[in-house]
Parts: structure tokens; sequence; C-alpha cells
């Protein structure tokens, strides 16, 4: 079998982010720049960098990207009083608590407090339920609105095929599935406590790897011929590489990517989608509050 095609996140992000800078140009033109805030409590590395692609990424997109940095003693109390704030604030369209916030601070005290129509990260039990139900108004979870705009611009119809979803957290797997009975897939979670979780997964036409474990999806756990999401970001020990970690997904990509179809990488893959549709509900919450 010929080795997969890969699903390229860079091209498909870059595409999606040029179409939410388009759709803010008409805002602003109609007096409005949709602006993203984001919280960071602390100074998790990994999070400073990912809240330093968010907020650049919106400038590039000409909205209006700002980051308030808190220090990692901020009392929950004060968290609050600052979302309460931000709520009100009528040029704040999206809210976005970088996650995890310390230990100190319950994050679903959090996640509640954020208005609803704010909470562009998807988070919120209100969009949960949206999305769930259908409303259009409600924001998905970035990730895997991402994995659904990629398996799109891919060519890939997930109507009526069989889509194995392994993993169930409340970011990842749990809209995931949402998302793909939505779309009318045939949708299977499996996650930790499966029993023969291998047969499981080989029964996927689509595989949808969200369980956060580096290279679990083997190549005989692939039914030939399927299309392969890895969600997964797992760093791992290396030597020979000068940070002393490389990055892998879920996926053994060098072995899968001979029994796959399509395949998308980690780096590369869905990573990038995540920031794109970040801007794309923002866009959609400033839009909405025009209407
Ligand atoms: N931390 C890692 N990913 C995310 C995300 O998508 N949203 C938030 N708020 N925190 C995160």
């Amino acid at each position: 079998m010929d080795a997969a095609k890969i699903i390229d996140g860079v091209a498909v992000a870059k595409q999606v982010r040029a179409e939410v800078a388009r759709d803010a140009a008409a805002l602003i033109a109609r007096g409005v720049t949709p602006g993203l805030t984001v919280v960071l409590v602390g100074d998790d590395p990994a999070s400073a960098v990912y809240v330093r692609a968010k907020e650049k990424a919106c400038v590039e997109a000409g909205m209006n990207g700002k980051t308030i940095r808190l220090p990692a003693d901020t009392s929950q109390a004060d968290l609050l009083a600052l979302i309460d704030q931000l709520n009100a604030d009528p040029t704040v369209h999206g809210i976005l608590v970088q996650m995890p916030v310390p230990k100190h601070i319950d994050p679903q005290a959090v996640i509640l407090r954020i208005s609803a129509e704010k909470d562009v990260d998807g988070f919120h039990p209100v969009n949960v339920g949206r999305v769930w139900i259908g409303e259009k108004n409600g924001f998905a979870p970035c990730t895997p609105a991402g994995v659904m705009v990629m398996l799109e611009k891919a060519g890939v119809n997930v109507t009526g095929q069989n889509v194995v979803i392994l993993g169930r957290s409340n970011i990842v797997g749990k809209p995931m599935v949402s998302l793909m009975v939505a779309a009318s897939a045939t949708v299977t979670v499996c996650h930790s406590k499966t029993r023969d979780l291998p047969s499981v997964v080989r029964g996927a036409d689509i595989l949808i790897a969200a369980i956060g474990k580096p290279e679990f999806v083997k190549a005989d756990m692939v039914k030939p011929g399927a299309v392969v999401i890895d969600v997964g970001i797992n760093r791992v020990d290396d030597a020979s590489n000068p940070k002393g970690y490389r990055i892998v997904g879920d996926v053994d990509f060098a072995a899968v990517s001979q029994v796959a179809s399509k395949i998308t990488p980690v780096p590369g893959g869905v990573g990038p989608m995540t920031i794109a549709m970040l801007l794309k509900n923002t866009v959609r919450a400033a839009t909405q509050r025009l209407a």
C-alpha cells in the first residue's frame, strides 16, 4: 500500500486564518474590531508559549489581541472579579483563561464565571449544551472544531462513516462526539477502560486519537485505508535533540502512515488549527453581538 497522504494542518490553518482576517475586516468596516483577551495566571512556560501565539495570531488577523498576566498567587476571588470586568467590557468579545490554572483555583468556577457569549473556548456548560443540541450560536471547543474543518478541507466526508474517538476528555473527546454525531457519523468512544481496545480501534474508518499517550496507536490497530487524525502533543526524551526532548503525537506516525490513507503529522497537524478556530470563534462572538 502507498504511504498515506499527509493532511497539512499548517496549510489548512493558514486558509482559515485568511478567512477570519477577511471577516474581521468586514466587522471593522462596520465599526467593531473583534477582540480576544487571554488571561494567564502564573508562569508555566508551555502556557506562556501558547498565549503568545494566540495574541500574535489575533494581531495578524487584524483583531485586538490582549494578554493579562497575573502572578501565580492571584486569589480565585481576584481572578473571578477580573472575569466580571471583562464580561462587562464591550470591546472584549472573547475571553480565554489559559488552563491549567494554579492548584488553589477551581478551573470549573473560572469556566462558569465567563459569559457564555464570550466563552470562545467552548468550555462553559451552556456552550456544551448548545453544541450538543445543535444550536448554531454555541461555541464548540477549538481543537475538535479544527478537526472537523481539517477533514472537510481534506475532502473526507464523515457521513455514515465509523468514527472511533480514542479519549474522553472534556476538551477533545466529548465535544468531538457531539460534532461527529451532528455530522452524521457513527461514533464510538473508547478509552483506558475499553475492553479489547485494539479491535475497537481497528473498526475505525476515521480514527481520532486524543488519549495523551506517546505513539500509542500502532500500525496493527489501524484498518488499511483509514483516515487518522492525531490530536496528541507529547514530550518524549530525546538526547539527540538539542532541547533534550521531541514532540510526538498519540500515533506511531512512521508505521501508521504506511497503513492509513490520510494522516495528520505532529507537529504541523491539528495543533495549528486550534488557534485558527479560536480566532474564528472570536469573530463570530463579535458578529453575534451585533445581531
Ligand atoms: N490549555 C491548553 N489548551 C487550551 C485551550 O484550548 N484553552 C485554554 N483555555 N487553555 C488551554
